[in-house]
Formats: C-alpha cells, sequence, structure tokens
C-alpha cells in the first residue's frame, strides 16, 4: 500500500473511532470542555506553555474541564475543592499513573516509584524509600553532611564576593542540591572541593538535565499512536540514546558500590550499621523479591534515578524562584534579614533546628510554592476505573492534569495574584507556618494523597537551609545597571518549570569575616 493511502486510511479509521466514541459517551455526561478536532481532539489547545493554556480552559468552562487528547480522555483543574476530591476523597481510583512513552524508556519501564502504576511493584519500591532512605532516623544521620554543603555554599558565595563577581545563582544552587543528594544516596559529592571531578560532575548534571526535560515534554506519541510510527523530530530516538547513557551511569555506580563492599567484607569491619553507608549500599544489603538474596540491579537503578530526579531539580528550582523574588523585593529581604539577626544573631551560622522559628521565611517558601511551584502540574495521575466528580462521568483510565500552577493563580482563591506578599501566609494566632497544602488545598507543593511526596521534610529542609543561609550571611542585589523590579521572572515549562534565565546577582557579605571559613 503507498504511504499515503496507508495514512489517509489511518486516519479514517482514527474519524470512525471517534464518531462511535462519542456516540457512546453520549449517555455519560462529562465534564465541560473545548470542542475537539477528529482524532486529535484538544491537542492543538496546547501550546509552549501548557499550564497557562489549561487555567484559562478553566476560566472559561468552570472548575473541572474534560479533554480528548488523540486517543486520551484528561481532565484538569485549578480547584481546591475538586484537587481535595481526587487527592483524597478518591484517592484509590486516581494514584495511578499513566505508562507514558518516556516512563517506560526513561525509568526502567515504570519500574521506579515515581512513574509506576498504583500496584504492587510501586507499593514495595515505595516502601524500600521510606524504610530506608527518608526516616527521621537517616535524616538526623546526614545533618551534618547538610551542615557542610551549607557552608560550602556560603563559601564559594564569599569567594565570589570578594572578586567582585556576579553570583549564579542557579549553578550554585543546584551545586548545593546536587551535592546534598549524591551524598545521601551515593556517598559522594559532586561539586566543590574533594569531590568526585568536575568532568564526571557536569556530565551527571546534563544526563538529570536531559532526563527530566524528556519526562517533562507533551510527546504526540503518548496521544497519536500513528506518531510514535513517524516520531518526525527523534524525541523517542533521543530517549533511547538518553536512557543508554543514564543507564550506563547508573551501572557505573551500582558496580563501583559493589567492588567497595567486597573489600569492606575482606577487611570485616562490619561496618554495616546503617550509621554511615549510603541508600546505595543499603539497597545492595537488601533481600529481594520472591526469595531472592539480593534486589534486582534494574530496581536499584530504577531508584537511585527516582530520588536523585525527585530530589534535586526540585529544591534547586524552588530556590532559584525565591531567591528571584526576594531580590526583586527589597523590602521582603529587610524583614527576612530582622527575623535572621533575631533568631540567629550575628555570631554563629543558622543551623536546622532555627528552621522552624523562621515564621516570616517560612511564608516566603509558601509565596514562591504559590506562585512558582516546583513543577506546573503534579506528576499525571490515572484513574483506574471509571468514575464520578460533581456529578460527571470520568471515564476510566483518565489522564488527570492537576494545575498547581494554575491552583496559585486562582483568583477566586487568591487576591492580586502577581504579586509576591509573603504577609498573606501569616497566621495571627502566631502558630508555625507548615508547608504543606494545609486543610483549605490552596497552594499543593508536596501534593496529597497516596502519591504525595515522600522527601518533603528533607525538601523543606534543604530550601529552607540554602535560603536561610544566603540571606543570613550576605546582602542581595541585581546585576549593576539592573534594578530590582526588573530582575525577570519568566518561566520555561518542563516537568519542574525554572526560570529562563539563570539568576544572577551582587552579594556583599554581612556577617563577620571568620563566619565564612
Ligand atoms: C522542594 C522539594 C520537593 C518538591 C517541591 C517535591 C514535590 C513533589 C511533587 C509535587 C510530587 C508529585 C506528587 C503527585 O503526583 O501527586 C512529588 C513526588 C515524589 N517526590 Fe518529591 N518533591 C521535593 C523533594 C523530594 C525529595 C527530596 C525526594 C526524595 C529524596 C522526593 C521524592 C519524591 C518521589 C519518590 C515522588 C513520587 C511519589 C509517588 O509517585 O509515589 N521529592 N514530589
Amino acid at each position: 500500500m503507498e504511504f499515503r493511502t496507508f495514512v489517509s486510511a489511518l486516519f479514517g479509521v482514527g474519524i470512525v473511532a471517534n464518531i462511535v466514541y462519542q456516540w457512546l459517551i453520549k449517555t455519560k455526561k462529562l465534564p465541560p470542555g473545548p470542542p475537539k478536532w477528529p482524532v486529535i481532539g484538544n491537542l492543538l489547545q496546547l501550546g509552549q506553555f501548557p499550564h497557562r493554556d489549561l487555567a484559562s480552559l478553566c476560566d472559561k468552562y468552570g472548575p473541572l474541564v474534560y479533554l480528548r487528547l488523540g486517543s486520551v480522555d484528561a481532565i484538569t483543574t485549578n480547584n481546591p475543592e475538586v484537587i481535595r476530591e481526587i487527592l483524597l476523597r478518591q484517592d484509590d481510583v486516581f494514584a495511578s499513573r499513566p505508562r507514558t512513552v518516556a516512563a517506560v524508556h526513561l525509568a526502567y519501564g515504570c519500574g521506579d516509584v515515581a512513574l509506576a502504576p498504583l500496584g504492587s511493584h510501586w507499593k514495595r519500591m515505595r516502601r524500600i524509600c521510606m524504610e530506608n532512605l527518608l526516616t527521621t532516623k537517616r535524616l538526623e544521620s546526614f545533618t551534618k553532611h547538610r551542615a557542610k554543603e551549607a557552608q560550602h555554599l556560603v563559601q564559594d558565595i564569599w569567594v565570589l564576593a570578594q572578586a567582585q563577581k556576579l553570583v549564579n545563582l542557579k549553578e550554585v544552587l543546584g551545586a548545593f542540591s546536587m551535592n546534598n543528594v549524591t551524598r545521601m544516596l551515593l556517598g559522594k559529592q559532586y561539586f566543590g572541593a574533594g569531590s568526585a571531578g568536575p568532568q564526571e560532575a557536569m556530565e551527571f548534571m546534563h544526563i538529570t538535565h536531559e532526563l527530566f526535560w524528556l519526562l517533562g515534554v507533551i510527546y504526540l506519541g503518548d496521544y497519536l499512536p500513528i506518531w510514535r510510527w513517524l516520531d518526525p523530530f527523534g524525541c523517542e530516538k533521543k530517549m533511547r540514546e538518553v536512557e543508554k547513557r543514564v543507564d550506563d551511569f547508573h551501572m557505573k555506580i551500582i558496580e563501583e558500590h559493589k567492588r567497595a563492599r567486597v573489600v569492606k567484607q575482606k577487611e570485616a569491619r562490619g561496618e554495616e550499621d546503617g550509621g554511615e553507608m549510603d541508600f546505595v549500599d543499603v539497597l545492595l544489603s537488601l533481600p529481594g523479591e520472591d526469595g531472592k538474596d539480593h534486589m534486582d540491579d534494574v530496581e536499584i537503578k530504577a531508584l537511585i534515578q527516582d530520588m536523585i530526579a525527585a530530589a534535586t531539580d526540585t529544591s534547586a528550582v524552588t530556590n532559584e524562584w525565591a531567591m528571584a523574588e526576594v531580590i526583586k523585593h527589597p523590602r521582603v529581604l529587610k524583614k527576612i534579614q530582622e527575623e535572621l539577626d533575631s533568631v540567629v544573631g550575628p555570631n554563629r551560622q543558622v543551623i536546622e533546628s532555627d528552621l522552624p522559628h523562621l515564621s516570616y521565611l517560612r511564608c516566603v517558601v509558601r509565596e514562591t510554592f504559590r506562585m512558582h511551584p516546583a513543577g506546573p502540574f503534579l506528576i499525571p495521575h490515572e484513574s483506574l476505573c471509571s468514575t464520578t466528580i460533581n456529578g460527571y462521568h470520568i471515564p476510566a483510565k483518565t489522564r488527570v492534569f492537576i494545575n498547581t500552577h494554575g491552583l496559585g493563580r486562582n483568583t477566586e482563591i487568591w487576591d492580586n495574584v502577581e504579586e509576591f506578599r509573603p504577609e498573606r501566609h501569616w497566621l495571627a494566632d502566631g502558630s508555625r507556618i507548615e508547608i504543606s497544602h494545609g486543610v483549605d488545598f490552596k497552594i499543593l507543593p508536596f501534593s496529597a494523597g497516596k502519591r504525595k511526596c515522600p522527601g518533603a521534610p528533607l525538601g523543606v529542609t534543604l530550601v529552607l537551609m540554602a535560603l536561610a543561609r544566603l540571606f543570613h550571611c550576605f546582602d542581595w542585589a541585581p546585576p549593576k545597571g539592573l534594578k530590582h523590579e526588573d530582575i525577570d521572572t519568566t518561566e520555561v515549562y518542563g516537568m519542574t518549570m525554572p526560570k529562563a534565565k539563570p539568576l544572577m546577582a551582587i552579594a556583599t557579605p554581612r556577617l563577620a569575616d571568620p563566619m565564612y571559613h
């Protein structure tokens, strides 16, 4: 058959299938949504900033919108009540994940935690993380490492300040998050003195960014099967390349750890008390499924990848946004520093036990999450069976786009949505400011329900610690010639949503010299 005839035939089949589908669901009332094209449905309505496009649809059609994306049913919302219904009341129905092409290639066939469908595998992998990496005891055992990394961050910036050089905050904050995470996971830091080496560090950072970018892309092959066959922009080819490079990297990490274990066992020091073991050591010591002696290498690789990806970019992106908004608003910087001077004082560095007492800084972080959530959407959820929300029919296998960016800018729940005003989170009764969704679900930094972020306590600590140290140790100003209000706050879409241009700023030390060494 000639190629054009084949494509036309496929197009024809698509139209017929669509008509039959529309006829079948006519009896069931779907949520309102924009008119659809045959075959492609509403795909053309998604532009460069899908979170903004979907928020506009919610403005037009209401809090729950139905879309047909090629062959996939989808709903989207930016409304606290609908979000609560999906994540809490109907958690059992909506806690699965779609099996996307990127997840298959880049998360070991959905064999990780974050992209795995709901089921026994996801449950086991999540439990392994919760019981072996993210326990209070283990997080506490890494406190001294986090303090060291915070001091490195301060020192690096101090050196730049002495040389009157601009600070690239995207770079230094990225290195801070990456080092904290790789210390816990892999037992080594990748950036700075005594690190694994600049070559390896850059490669590692580069692969992680590519992986994240590919995971965030709305790949048409997920919605139009014929797209996969044509792959006109080579997106799936790119996924396969990154898959291979990432896998090589993980394999190297595992081999290094296995060799080190053999040496340790030979020396018979019996160090496996959990104290200084990194996460890979722990995973290598765990039994596998069905009575196997060890976990499979693939399972270990999937977990390493998940933890690095989930932990690094999220906290780095949040920190860069917070710095950008604070430098843009000197009034806020002054209030943060007044609080730090009163809680910590000028003669010591901020330590983790100070963090719960920094109420205004916590409001700043909440406000950052409102305006710039780490990801514009939660990781897409998927319904396991058909159900109803607000009386509307939601078919089985519906993809759910919870628009956290749209939630923070929903004019029905927030006033002056474009204004960065941390005071809006201040609690009049003086109680502690929580950095979570709270009862009202007006922000959703770490999600809720079964799929909520298991790394939230670590994430909050990494964010607050970096910001507290940077504001305590330095005054901040935009590069010469730029006014505060000129700081650019445009974003790029992806699984996380960083600033389009790296944040550059001038740091001026504000504590006595010995504090920086
Ligand atoms: C500021 C830092 C962080 C933010 C803002 C953040 C936010 C999120 C969000 C919004 C989700 C999606 C939840 C959903 O789809 O309903 C998520 C999932 C996840 N996060 Fe985080 N996270 C952060 C740090 C971390 C850290 C430090 C770790 C681990 C070391 C981590 C591990 C995970 C994992 C494994 C998932 C997938 C959970 C699942 O699907 O069961 N995150 N995170």
